[in-house]
């Protein structure tokens, strides 16, 4: 095989391959209100809707409607709901093969208060005992099958796990085949920070970076990025301020929030900027492009409900 054959078959070969979210699927009970209601009130809301919830489940979602293969690797209960979830998944062309039945849990689930004056959404997050993901489990994964594997930051301990593996099976491939390995720190919970070294690119939201005394994404992200492995991204959305970025160059990147003219939900909108960003970077886009698509994606999604309007051309 000549060189450029070479490259054509390996071309061929990444662009076959999935992006794997890690993490979790729940439902979503969203109530839709004008007028964010007062405790100890009865009042009617404008609608109310199941949707598959979760940031990685999310993401995928995102990811899917863009236009990227992607699986899903997380735990689900047995029943109705659950069969609700894989047939959203199945609607969104998800691959749920590395989905684990666990019949005897219970499905966790949130109520959201989506408050279309502000766009704002309040979560009750319910998680009685589905157990996640373990190394085990991640173990038996065929990790051939995949380009790009993002873990959104729960069981940290186990996450570690599994990112080793990954990386034991990095390092007998060339540059261009390995996998790259995205994390998603979220939430203010302490074991989760030892994730910060273990990713390529690491999301954090500007909860975390509150968490650490930062007021902006900039100080978040100058202050932070010596947690995080040599060569690797660090990314901070900050909602209605758009996002930042910094990499080994140390050139600090910035995008604005494309608001949209009304501002109606903003649930999931930093699982649709993480899944823009993935896209992106996968397709092989400047870390510029993917911060100014991330906002322009996440900022489309806050001008609907749900995610199904995020398709189309980006000319906006
Ligand atoms: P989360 O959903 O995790 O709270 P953020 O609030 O940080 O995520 O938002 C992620 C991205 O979504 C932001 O970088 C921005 O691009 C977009 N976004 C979120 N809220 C708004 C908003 N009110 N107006 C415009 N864009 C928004
Ligand atoms: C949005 C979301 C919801 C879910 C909640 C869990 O980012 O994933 O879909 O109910 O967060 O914390």
């Amino acid at each position: 095989m000549c060189e450029t054959q070479t490259e054509q078959f390996l071309w061929i070969n990444m662009e076959e391959k999935k992006i794997l979210c890690v993490g979790l699927v729940c439902l979503d009970i969203i109530n839709v209100v004008d007028k964010y209601p007062e405790e100890d009130t009865d009042s009617r809301c404008l609608s109310q809707r199941w949707q598959r919830g979760g940031n990685a489940s999310n993401s995928c979602t995102v990811l899917s409607l863009l236009g990227a293969s992607c699986a899903f690797m997380g735990s689900l209960s047995a029943g109705p709901v659950a069969d609700f979830i894989l047939e959203d998944f199945k609607k969104f062309h998800i691959d749920v093969s590395l989905v684990s039945e666990h019949a005897q849990c219970v499905l966790p689930a949130s109520v959201v208060v989506s408050n279309i004056s502000t766009g704002s959404r309040t979560i009750l997050h319910m998680n009685r005992n589905l157990p996640d993901v373990t190394a085990e489990d991640f173990s038996k994964v065929d990790l051939r099958q995949f380009s790009w594997i993002h873990w959104e930051g729960r069981n940290a301990e186990e996450q570690v796990k599994m990112i080793q593996q990954v990386m034991m099976y990095n390092s007998t491939l060339p540059q261009q085949q390995r996998i790259t390995v995205s994390v998603e720190i979220e939430k203010t919970r302490e074991p989760l920070y030892q994730l910060f070294p273990h990713g390529d690119v690491v999301f954090i939201s500007k909860d975390v970076a509150r968490h650490f005394g930062f007021l902006s994404a900039e100080a978040a992200l100058k202050g932070l990025y010596s947690r995080v492995k040599p060569g690797a991204v660090l990314v901070c959305a900050w909602a209605e301020k758009g996002a930042d970025a910094l990499g080994p160059d140390g050139l600090l990147l910035h995008s604005d929030a494309f608001p949209p003219k009304t501002l109606v939900d903003t649930l999931g909108a930093g699982d649709t900027f993480n899944s823009a960003v993935i896209f992106t970077l996968s397709n092989g886009g400047s870390l510029q492009e993917a911060l100014t698509f991330g906002c322009r994606v996440a900022g489309r999604k806050c001008g609907f409900h749900g995610y199904d309007g995020i398709a189309g051309k980006f000319d906006d």
